[in-house]
């Protein structure tokens, strides 16, 4: 890749593609800044070397129009108070309002561009868009890497326009998966949760080609462990992929790879965060119960396997983690995993909230900043925003 460092960025402007879609309360309050905090190295460093700073992003899913509720001057004003300097903020991200603040710009000045998505031409990654944002800048840094995975005039159509350079976030982000995707000690070993199987599969395949042992929670395990003939009562459960499931299990068989799945687990009558639980083998779940979450003989066994692990890499949380009764076995494989002396790797989302959550991110090797974008180079993806800055 090219990065930043290979860009002669003094006195020109610099224009930066972060993802600065981070989760709001209601109040619009930031609640987790993880993805400002990790963009920052790139913003220091254009600032530090006499750039003129001009940062796009997209916040939430607009759907091209404009809305306060999407705006990112909560974002610029938190960012200011990071730095502690001004972060000058545009009424939107393209035409003669943003050119007059752009040329106004020193070095070491600071503009935030209005959310990209305000436009349908963003998702479309609409040429005349992706020249409009590119006449911004000289100098194009591709630092989000959390929608890299989506090929946007801001994460891929800009860079038909301008030369364009990776930054340390995305940088990093790459190389850190690439290389627990490529160490060679075994056992590696994959940990998966969340909802859905048919998101999944291609990254299942792909990983039974590159891991040893998958580790499979989260409502996903359901369809598993109905395939195995298990009832698994009312639980979320994907019928269609039944056998789908089925061809993995003999598929990791015949590679000589091994699937854990949940050996007991936690289920409940309803859905709420509040429901009456109790824990059972998978073989003693009811018609009317639902699995929420891994039990604990699951969690000692996923445990010992964590601590024989070389390489690890979890996405997806293992039961409900929205419920704080439920997000037990997520947070006590999270503890498993920041003890054990393997290279590990945390996807975004819920993952990576657990591990902030415990205070225990400092112990793993890396917790990404992408969700979608880091399944999707799990899956052997080539993630347009990533090739956007490919030499
Ligand atoms: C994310 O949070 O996963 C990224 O910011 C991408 O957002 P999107 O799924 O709305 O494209």
């Amino acid at each position: 890749m090219r990065t930043i460092k290979d860009a002669d960025i003094s006195g020109k402007r610099v224009l930066i593609r972060v993802d600065f879609n981070v989760p709001m309360s209601e109040e619009g309050k930031i609640t987790d800044d993880n993805r400002i905090q990790a963009a920052l190295p790139t913003i220091q460093y254009v600032l530090q070397n006499g750039g003129k700073l001009i940062l796009m992003s997209h916040m939430g899913r607009p759907k091209g129009k404009r809305s306060e509720k999407y705006s990112l001057l909560p974002i610029a004003n938190h960012l200011s108070t990071i730095l502690g300097r001004e972060v000058k903020m545009a009424e939107d991200c393209i035409g003669p309002g943003v050119e007059k603040m752009v040329d106004q710009l020193n070095q070491g000045d600071i503009l935030m561009l209005e959310n990209v998505r305000f436009y349908p031409e963003e998702e479309k990654n609409d040429a005349a868009f992706a020249r409009a944002l590119a006449s911004i800048g000289e100098i194009y840094v591709n630092d989000a890497f959390g929608t890299a995975h989506r090929a946007h005039a801001s994460t891929a159509g800009v860079a038909d326009y301008l030369p364009s350079y990776a930054g340390f976030l995305l940088e990093n982000e790459v190389n850190m998966l690439r290389q627990v995707m490529e160490l060679p000690q075994s056992p590696r070993m994959a940990i998966l949760g969340g909802a859905k199987v048919k998101d999944k599969l291609g990254l299942i395949r792909n990983l039974l080609d590159k891991m040893d042992v998958l580790l499979l929670g989260g409502s996903m395990a359901c369809t598993f462990l109905k395939a195995k003939g298990f009832n698994i009562g009312k639980s979320l459960c994907e019928d269609e992929l039944m056998d789908e499931a089925r061809k993995l299990m003999e598929l990791a068989e015949e590679k000589g790879k091994k699937i854990l799945l949940p050996s007991d687990a936690v289920v409940v009558s309803e859905f709420k965060a509040d429901a009456a639980f109790e824990q059972v083998s998978v073989q003693q779940i009811l018609d009317d119960q639902m699995i929420v979450d891994i039990g604990s003989s699951t969690v000692e066994r996923f445990g010992k396997a964590i601590a024989e692990a070389c390489t690890i890499i979890w996405n997806g949380p293992l039961g409900v983690y929205e419920f704080k009764n439920f997000a037990r076995g997520t947070n006590e494989v999270a503890h498993a995993v920041a003890r054990s002396n393997a290279v590990s790797v945390i996807g975004g989302g819920d993952t990576a909230a657990a591990f902030h959550t415990l205070g225990i991110e400092k112990e793993v090797t890396h917790i990404s900043t992408g969700g979608g974008a880091t399944l999707e180079f799990l899956e052997g993806m080539e993630l347009p925003g990533v090739k956007s800055c490919e030499v």
